[in-house]
């Protein structure tokens, strides 16, 4: 338990006299100690992922609950908790029912890395980095737009969407009662090359991906065009593209091998096209690449 509660303070910015307090509030009860999110920081967790009434979220090493309870309480989602310690699941029940939503959040005694992680719209998370490295690639296997949210630690280069920090007052590790909040959204897999008809010729879009990341290159009726803010949230895809008719934005869904959604033509000339400018745009994936979803190796550079 030492060693853990020594990284741990670690990782936060402890060294000898923090440790001792970390002690007296931690307990280690298995890949992580335990260490409570402060309250504040599970609000400001649960705003970030935008939590609605029909989200089902899933908290992976629960403690005493804090998480799904206040995503029950306070916006009416469901949803459960796995920890590995019996006591802790037992209080975690104990705290649902006294809060009066014993019926929308439960506690399971389970290893997270035995959990079934696939029916989660959003996953709240506070382990150790090495832990969520471990279960990076489930996560990266849920669902597109499937929401994620850390305390403190992140998912190696994965990076995130949101990242803040904020203060964490009674924080019981760490020298400036401050905590990190980040946030990702899983993302679709897009790489390759996708192709749709158009007025100057078939458009040829080609795609690389690293994580949520995207770089490509846009080819009309075989000349190159310029795009432009080109990017990947959860399932969506947009960019813009400068075409001989004028800069276009896309916007589009993505679902395995097919994108659907609008155009709209902005800026000079804009009026074009249907009454809210937009025209519908579907293309189809003719190619399919792998996206990079793991950390680079020394000596590979990034693409
Ligand atoms: C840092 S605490 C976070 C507690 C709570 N989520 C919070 O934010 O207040 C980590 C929790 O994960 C639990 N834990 C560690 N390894 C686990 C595992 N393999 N499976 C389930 N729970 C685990 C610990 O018992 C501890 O309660």
């Amino acid at each position: 338990m030492y060693a853990w509660l020594v990284r741990l303070g670690a990782y936060c910015g402890l060294f000898t006299a923090p440790v001792v307090l970390g002690a007296a509030l931690a307990q280690d009860y298995g890949d992580t100690p335990y260490v409570q999110t402060p309250q504040v920081v599970v609000d400001k967790m649960l705003e970030i992922a935008k939590i609605a009434k029909n989200d089902y979220l899933i908290d992976l090493g629960s403690g005493d609950g804090r998480m799904i309870i206040t995503a029950a309480k306070r916006y009416g989602a469901r949803g459960f908790g796995v920890d590995l310690n019996k006591s802790l699941v037992t209080l975690a029940n104990r705290n649902a029912a006294k809060a009066g939503v014993a019926n929308r959040a439960v506690f399971y005694e389970r290893d997270l890395h035995e959990t079934d992680i696939t029916k989660a719209d959003v996953l709240t998370i506070y382990l150790l980095p090495e832990v969520n490295l471990m279960v990076r690639p489930r996560i990266l296997a849920l669902k597109p737009g499937t929401r994620l949210v850390s305390h403190d630690y992140g998912f190696g280069e994965w990076p995130p969407d949101i990242e803040l920090t904020m203060d964490a007052p009674g924080k019981p590790v760490g020298r400036d009662q401050k905590s990190k909040v980040m946030y990702w959204v899983v993302p679709a897999r897009v790489a390759g090359k996708w192709v749709w008809q158009g007025p100057a010729g078939p458009y040829e879009l080609q795609l690389e991906q690293v994580f949520q990341k995207l770089t490509g290159t846009l080819s009309v009726g075989g000349k190159r065009v310029a795009i432009d803010k080109l990017a990947l949230t959860g399932e969506r895809i947009t960019f813009e593209a400068a075409l001989d008719q004028g800069q276009h934005e896309f916007s589009g869904k993505i679902m395995n091998n097919s994108i659907a959604g609008d155009s709209r033509k902005f800026g000079a000339g804009a009026s074009a096209g249907t009454a809210s400018g937009r025209q519908a745009w579907s293309a189809t994936r003719t190619e399919l690449r792998e996206p990079r979803f793991t950390d680079l190796k020394p000596g590979i550079t990034a693409r």
